[in-house]
């Protein structure tokens, strides 16, 4: 499959269409930014360990009964995927207290929830993807109460997955961002990325942080993390 007319250009993809009306080619860039675009930079490498790694999971994730948006790995960086209309929500799963979290009720980081939390944020950069509630996602006719059911039990379901499949490799998913999409027939199905730009990753025993945060914190070693996630969640640095 062969990408015809560039359809998108977001911050970290860029989407094309194909001949096939149904399916889309994600490529991702190595562009990095934070708090919404004020600050930009570039994470060399991250394209291909985002494509590789989003895959590896959403994979994991059809075998677990998740449907997604998944349909084939293309070359290091571009991906065949079904395409969708998003729906508007940035899906917000935490298991232990950190960034937007910790600051907006004024706790500490690190705090292990006894039950993971869901948020909802609008999907909208010149507001700043302010956080709503279901009730206001209904208002605004953003999803249906059937589609905003579904969008929660997928979440925790995927959150059980991912949480166990990163503990057998020594990391602790901290917190996540999760979107979802509607195929053509209305089915509602798991969407964009899930790498070390849309989840924090701890690591067990020392807590570093291996994730975005090294990016948007200044805290360096950036790539190194990159390439550390991928080596533990693929077994490779290809
Ligand atoms: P937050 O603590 O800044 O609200 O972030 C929660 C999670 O969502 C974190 O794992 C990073 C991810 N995230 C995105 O994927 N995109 C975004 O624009 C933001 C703000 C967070
Ligand atoms: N990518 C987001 C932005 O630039 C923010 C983030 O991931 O922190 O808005």
């Amino acid at each position: 499959m062969e990408k015809t007319v560039q359809l998108y250009e977001g911050k970290a993809k860029k989407v094309y269409a194909t001949k096939d009306e149904n399916l889309c080619i994600v490529s991702y860039k190595d562009d990095a930014t934070a708090f919404n675009g004020e600050k930009k930079g570039s994470i060399l490498g991250k394209g291909v360990i985002n494509n590789r790694l989003t895959n590896r999971l959403m994979q994991l994730l059809e075998e677990k009964g998740i449907p997604t948006h998944f349909v084939e790995e293309l070359n290091d960086r571009e991906t065949l995927v079904k395409k969708v209309s998003i729906v508007p929500l940035e899906v917000i799963i935490r298991n232990i207290s950190a960034g937007s979290f910790a600051k907006r009720y004024g706790v500490d980081e690190g705090i292990v929830f006894k039950n993971p939390t869901i948020e909802f944020s609008l999907k909208n950069d010149d507001l700043g993807d302010p956080l709503i509630n279901a009730y206001h996602a209904l208002a605004l006719e953003l999803a249906t109460e059937a589609e905003i059911e579904t969008i929660k039990a997928f979440a925790f379901k995927i959150n059980d997955i991912l949480k166990a499949f990163m503990l057998e490799h020594g990391i602790e998913l901290v917190d996540f961002k999760l979107e979802f999409g509607r195929l053509p027939d209305g089915t509602i199905v798991l969407a964009d990325e899930i790498s070390p730009d849309t989840c924090r990753f701890w690591d067990v025993k020392t807590h570093e942080k291996l994730d975005k945060d090294r990016f948007r914190r200044d805290l360096g070693g950036v790539e190194d993390a990159y390439n550390e996630v991928m080596r533990r969640l693929l077994g490779d640095t290809k």
